[in-house]
């Protein structure tokens, strides 16, 4: 099939992008840059430079290439810029991917994936989370995206749009020369691995009164590969189904501290903290049930310790920026 992968130049783009040929698809890469990196455009896939606010392009795509689906990763990611200038996540994350819908419409693009995420949820009253949980988020960038799933519970009601929006929690790891390259980097474990490499002095941790054992957030981390896996399974299943929401995680929360120790035993670096106030926005648990994909698509995450996570995180990150600070 044809697949238009948006922010197939970013980390989990280009990673699906590269299953996605190796399960024989045909893949256009559509990217702006604003965060993606050219030399991580998989080779083999062809790459379209736009921005999905631009509805004639996207419906000329479309139309010209004959697109089987869509997989939409495109967005801004970060949480905490959200919570100064949510304006940029509404645009960009909301008002944008409506553009991309109305080009699918259109042009009777049928099946989409959608890139969600744990932060539709907020504050969970109960871990881990199922996908029947009340949805609260209690950041801009989540709230960015849960106006999108209404916007596609509409869209499938009432046009048929078959989609499947993947809630994931935190990705992590690499697979096959690819991994997390954010700029600026938001996230805690190639962080941490900046200060093993020494690209950073030390670590922030946000936090440590929140009511978890060791006071400081726990978060649920999936490794990129068996996200991968769960997008290949979910767009298959729309062959059949119409609308599939699930959780994407690993089950098991790890709190900051527990990272830290995790990759000080897989770098043999020291890896110094610096203890800070807690930043607004950031629940204190986000762990997954993702029963749901287990049962219903047979979905087999291969990864489930921590240290193997970070230590596929490591290779990565030395081969990229070893030699560079
Ligand atoms: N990384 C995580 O832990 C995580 C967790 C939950 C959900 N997600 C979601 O997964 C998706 C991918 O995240 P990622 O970590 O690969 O981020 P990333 O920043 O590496 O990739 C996003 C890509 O989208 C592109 N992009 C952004 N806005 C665009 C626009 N308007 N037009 C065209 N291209 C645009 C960027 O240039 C970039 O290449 C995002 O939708 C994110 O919200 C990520």
């Amino acid at each position: 099939m044809k697949i238009l992968v948006t922010g197939g130049a970013g980390y989990i783009g280009g990673t699906v992008a590269l299953r996605l040929l190796s399960a024989g698809h045909n893949v256009l890469i559509y990217d702006n840059f604003c965060h993606g990196h050219r030399e991580l455009v998989p080779a083999g896939t062809r790459l379209v430079e736009g921005d999905l606010a631009n509805r004639e392009r996207l419906e000329r795509l479309f139309r010209d290439e004959k697109v089987d689906g869509v997989m939409h990763f495109a967005a801004l990611i970060e949480a905490g810029e959200s919570m100064k200038h949510p304006e940029l996540y509404f645009r960009n994350n909301t008002a944008s991917t409506l553009t991309l819908l109305e080009a699918m419409l259109a042009t009777r693009v049928e099946r989409l994936v959608f890139s969600s995420t744990a932060a539709v949820y907020g504050e969970p009253e109960k871990t881990p989370i199922e996908e029947t949980a009340a949805l609260s988020p209690t950041n801009a960038y989540g709230e960015s995206k849960l106006l999108v799933e209404h916007m596609l519970t509409w869209l499938n009601r009432i046009h048929g749009l078959r989609y499947a929006s993947l809630r994931y929690f935190n990705v992590a790891g690499a697979v096959e020369g690819r991994g997390e390259a954010h700029e600026p980097e938001s996230h805690l474990i190639p962080l941490v691995l900046d200060v093993a490499l020494g690209r950073r002095q030390s670590i922030k941790i946000f936090g440590k009164d929140y009511p978890t054992p060791d006071g400081t957030c726990i978060r649920d981390y999936v490794h990129v590969g068996d996200l991968a896996g769960a997008h290949i399974l979910a767009f298959e299943a729309l062959s059949t189904r119409s609308r599939l929401i699930y959780n994407i995680g690993n089950g098991q929360g790890f709190s900051v501290r527990e990272v830290v120790e995790s990759a000080r035993r897989v770098t043999g670096h020291p890896i110094p903290v610096v203890e800070e106030p807690r930043r607004p926005g950031d629940p204190a648990v986000l762990v997954a049930s993702s029963k749901r994909i287990i049962e219903e698509l047979g979905w087999k995450p291969l990864y489930s310790s921590l240290d193997d996570i970070v230590r596929s995180a490591w290779t990565w990150h030395q081969q990229r920026y070893g030699g560079k600070h």
